[in-house]
């Protein structure tokens, strides 16, 4: 059984607008120990997606669907009982460390608190385990870096500091929420290695969400499309990488069609980013800017298929067929 599970999860905001429908019916299973990436452009429900896992949406956001972790039901359950899941089993990192440190506390602090709070550890021990966990990460000089505050530390250290406060209460499910955007190409490989290390020393369930392809075959198991809030597709990151099913994903790989390819961001797709604002689009999300689409496509969801491991949501690609054929197609 998956260790979590999303089924028909869909994120609606209002706005004086009208509703902004972020999120429309994504469903996908998170493996034990497996590192899933979510890939999409800026917009396209990603954040979204893992803010309501965490039960951290906006006040104006309404959630539907079905959370389920360990097979239990945690969308929708009540503050208290989500935020001691954030505490003991789900821990997220964001795109910006410097947002999520405070800026007044000295690190050592910040770190501690964590583990007096929930585990009600002596000043000692907790200062012990910090800095034990701060090496862990690879973070030069911990005991020094330690007791500085978050301005001292580069962005790669405050993003590892994150990472190891992240880690303190040992999670099954690290969300990484674009982990290495802040940073620059050197230090966003060093943080992929680490999280690597991180699932193979503690066993961690890693969800990593970015617009980065680079990071995406460098690091991850299996990588989930999304485009308009929509899943496009899923699949084994080799197998996604190698043959493409959905028209977007062919789209953004033409680019880099090798993972031996120095790949970065997303590459520019003509058209205009979807508009998530007004009535759920009746079509594929995709279907404005599709070169392989037709009218059908503005005016039916299209249905998910599977082959094997794989899963897509496309009118123009056989339903039944394996990845091979269909990418031919
Ligand atoms: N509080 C809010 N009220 C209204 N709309 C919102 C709110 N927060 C997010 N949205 C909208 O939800 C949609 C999805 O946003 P989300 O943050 O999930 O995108 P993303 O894929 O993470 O993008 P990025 O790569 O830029 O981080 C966007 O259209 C965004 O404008
Ligand atoms: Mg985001």
């Amino acid at each position: 059984m998956a260790l979590l599970q999303t089924r028909n999860l869909s994120v609606t905001f209002s706005t004086a607008d009208g509703p902004v429908h972020a999120v429309n019916d994504i469903s996908f299973n998170l493996c034990r120990g497996e590192i899933l990436a979510i890939v999409g452009e800026s917009g396209s429900g990603k954040s979204q997606t893992a803010f309501a896992i965490m039960g951290l949406l906006a006040r104006n956001a309404h959630a539907a669907g079905s959370v389920r972790f360990g097979g239990k039901e945690i969308l929708g359950l009540h503050e208290t009982s989500m935020a001691r899941i954030r505490a003991s089993d789900i821990a997220m990192i964001f795109q910006n460390p410097m947002t999520s440190l405070n800026p007044y506390k000295r690190i050592s602090s910040q770190m501690t608190e964590v583990l007096r709070l929930h585990q009600g550890l002596s000043r000692r021990e907790a200062r012990f385990q910090c800095i034990e966990m701060l090496k862990s990460v690879n973070l030069a000089d911990a005991e020094i870096r330690f007791e500085q505050f978050p301005h001292e530390c580069s962005g790669g250290m405050r993003q590892r500091i994150m990472i190891a406060m992240s880690l303190l209460c040992r999670p099954r499910i690290l969300i990484a929420d674009e982990p290495t955007t802040a940073l620059d190409v050197t230090i966003q490989s060093q943080i992929v290695e680490l999280l690597k290390t991180i699932r193979q020393v503690y066993g961690t369930t890693i969800l990593l969400i970015t617009h980065d392809l680079g990071l995406v075959a460098g690091c991850s198991d299996r990588v989930m499309v999304m485009y308009g809030g929509r899943v496009m597709e899923t699949g084994p990151t080799e197998e996604i990488f190698a043959a493409p099913v959905h028209p977007y994903t062919a789209t953004l790989l033409e680019a880099v069609p090798r993972l031996d390819r120095e790949v970065s961001e997303l590459p520019s797709i003509p058209g205009n980013p979807p508009n998530m604002l007004g009535p759920i689009p009746e079509g594929c999300p995709f279907s404005p800017r599709c070169q392989v689409g037709d009218q059908t496509c503005f005016t039916r969801i299209p249905e998910v298929s599977r082959s094997g491991q794989r899963s897509w949501a496309c009118l123009k690609r056989d339903k039944g067929t394996g990845h091979e054929t269909v990418a031919g197609n």
